[in-house]
């Protein structure tokens, strides 16, 4: 009797691509972009190679740059200028927003990032109460909402909020749908967690918590990576409040949860790849200790086996170069 013979089936490339199951395609990918009110020319962003912080002109070349390499789906951070404790002004990402439409109309997906931390004097994702010692909870959700509506009016696809507040999915739902605005998406970021691999990402949104504040980490909002169930029954939460897409952020270190959740939860996941995750890969390839895109490509296919079916990823570009679809 014959035994077990996978040799047959890995012996050219023609039959390996006829077995492959889990097989990232660049349809998937979703390309974030960072928008700043302060740079007068754009700037690379440390660790993160071939990404920057745009101006709102570079921004739009950068963008018929990534259609040419097939990528139409972006999630856009926008940095303004002015910080503030408590009154926030959203008006220059909605502006960045409504140039995109303007520019590139339905040949884009824009989801437009929903968070206060580029906007908070102290970097927090949400509004401190008095003595600075705790985010405020309904104070955060209200600003969250407003903002979110802002973007859908200035043409926002989907609205995804980072924040990790109790509750505002519901909020920016009602909010969107009180307005006209029920055909704008929520992907909400429903496992998102208290992770170490942001670094790059916090320069570039100029959003990390300042080392003065008395809350000095995100561990009061975002999910401590020892406590799993958390992240299903924050994206059960949301699912019921009106998500229409769930995430998993970071990529790798969370594979499990994404396995988990996506088989529990029959909603689109998304899985971002985070900053320090692409770094990390960045890094390797610039000592001579890996291939930038064989690790990319490794790492997608992971996220695919989990059960992402849309990857949030710093090297979306190259995605059709890399991946050859
Ligand atoms: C904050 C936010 C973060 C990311 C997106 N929005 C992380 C954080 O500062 O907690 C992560 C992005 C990345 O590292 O790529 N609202
Ligand atoms: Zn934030």
């Amino acid at each position: 009797m014959a035994g077990l013979n996978h040799r047959r089936t890995r012996l050219t490339p023609a039959i390996r691509e006829l077995t492959q199951v889990a097989r990232p395609a660049s349809r998937q990918f979703i390309q974030p972009l960072f928008v700043s009110e302060s740079a007068t020319a754009r700037e690379p962003v440390p660790g993160l190679d071939g990404v920057w912080r745009d101006t709102p002109d570079s921004l739009l070349q950068q963008i018929t740059a990534d259609m040419e390499q097939g990528i139409n789906k972006f999630l856009l951070f926008g940095v303004p200028a002015t910080r503030s404790d408590r009154h926030f002004d959203h008006a220059f990402t909605a502006a960045q927003i409504a140039a995109v439409k303007a520019e590139f109309g339905a040949s884009v997906w824009l989801a437009a990032d929903v968070c206060l931390c580029s906007s908070t004097s102290h970097g927090h994702c949400g509004i401190l109460n008095s003595s600075g010692d705790q985010v405020e909870n309904a104070a955060s959700v209200a600003e969250l909402s407003a903002a979110a509506l802002l973007y859908a009016q200035a043409g926002a696809d989907c609205v995804a909020p980072s924040d990790m507040m109790d509750g505002r999915v519901a909020a920016i739902r009602q909010a969107l749908d009180a307005d006209g605005y029920d055909a704008v998406v929520i992907m909400s970021y429903s496992a998102k967690f208290h992770s170490g691999f942001y670094g790059p990402f916090r320069v570039a949104a100029e959003s990390a918590p300042g080392a003065g504040n008395r809350l000095t980490d995100r561990a009061t909002y975002q999910i401590d990576p020892a406590r799993p169930d958390d992240a299903l029954q924050s994206s059960q939460r949301d699912a019921a409040e009106g998500a229409d897409i769930l995430m998993v952020k970071p990529g790798l270190p969370y594979l499990d949860v994404l396995t988990r959740l996506s088989d529990a939860i029959p909603l689109p996941w998304a899985v971002y790849q985070t900053s320090g995750e692409a770094a990390g890969f960045n890094l390797l390839a610039r000592a001579g200790l890996g291939d930038r895109a064989r690790l990319n490509v490794e790492a997608w296919t992971a996220c695919v086996r989990a059960g992402a079916r849309m990857i949030i990823s710093y090297d979306a570009r190259q995605a059709r170069d890399w991946l050859g679809s």
